[in-house]
C-alpha cells in the first residue's frame, strides 16, 4: 500500500479518552496516500487512556488536559492547535462536552463518531439502551458536531443487524468493526465536499 509523507494534507487533531482502536485506525488512514488528512496531535482528558500509546508508537505528540476547568482547558488546547496550525479535528471516543465557544472556532470542522444510528440512542450507553428495547438494528454514525449532544449534521451512517442471542459487549464490538470502516469514509466524504 502506498504511503504518503504527509504534504499538503489537513492538519488533523484526534481527541480521546479511552483506547483509542478508532485513533489508531485514523493514524493508519492519515498514511496512506489518498487520505485528505495528517494527524499531527492527539488530545486527551485522561492522562490514562489507553490509547495515548499510539502517540508513541506513530511518534505523533500527545497532550493531556485537565477539563476538571473546561474553560482553561478550552484556551490552552485552542492555543496549542493554533500553533500547529491545525484546522479539523476527529472526536473518537472523548469523553468530554465541547463548549460552543470552542465550537465556533471549527466551524464544521469538528467530527465525531457515535455507536448508533442517529438521531436515535444520543449520549452514554447506547448499546445497552438498544438491547433494552429490543431493537433489530443498531449502527454508527459520523456527524459534525455542534452545540448540541450528538446532533450535528449527518454525514454517514452504518447499519448493523443485531443477532437474537446479542449482547451489549458483542454488539459493541460488532459495531467497532463498522466504526473503523466508516469514519474513514465519512472524512473522505466530508473533506472532498468543502
Ligand atoms: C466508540 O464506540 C465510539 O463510537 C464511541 O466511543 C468508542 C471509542 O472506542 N464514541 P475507541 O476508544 O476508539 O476504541
Amino acid at each position: 500500500m502506498a504511503i504518503s509523507t504527509g504534504t499538503k494534507k489537513i492538519k488533523t487533531a484526534v481527541f480521546i479518552s479511552g483506547t483509542g482502536s478508532n485513533l489508531e485506525n485514523l493514524i493508519k488512514f492519515s498514511k496512506l496516500v489518498k487520505s485528505p488528512i495528517s494527524i499531527e496531535q492527539i488530545i486527551s482528558d485522561n492522562p490514562k487512556a489507553k490509547g495515548l500509546k499510539f502517540g508513541k508508537y506513530f511518534k505523533i505528540k500527545t497532550a493531556v488536559y485537565n477539563f476538571r476547568n473546561i474553560n482553561k482547558a478550552e484556551k490552552e488546547i485552542l492555543s496549542d492547535l493554533r500553533k500547529k496550525k491545525i484546522n479539523f479535528i476527529c472526536l473518537a471516543g472523548f469523553m468530554k462536552i465541547l463548549s460552543k465557544k470552542f465550537i465556533q472556532n471549527f466551524r464544521g470542522k469538528i467530527i465525531n463518531i457515535h455507536p448508533s444510528l442517529l438521531p436515535k440512542y444520543k449520549g452514554l450507553n447506547t448499546h445497552q439502551r438498544v438491547i433494552k428495547n429490543k431493537e433489530n438494528f443498531s449502527g454508527c454514525t459520523v456527524h459534525i458536531v455542534n452545540s448540541k449532544l450528538d446532533a450535528g449534521k449527518i454525514i454517514l451512517k452504518k447499519k448493523v443487524k443485531i443477532s437474537k442471542k446479542e449482547n451489549s459487549k458483542s454488539l459493541a464490538r460488532k459495531i467497532l468493526i463498522q466504526e473503523h470502516k466508516l469514519y474513514p469514509r465519512a472524512i473522505k466524504k466530508l473533506l472532498s465536499s468543502l
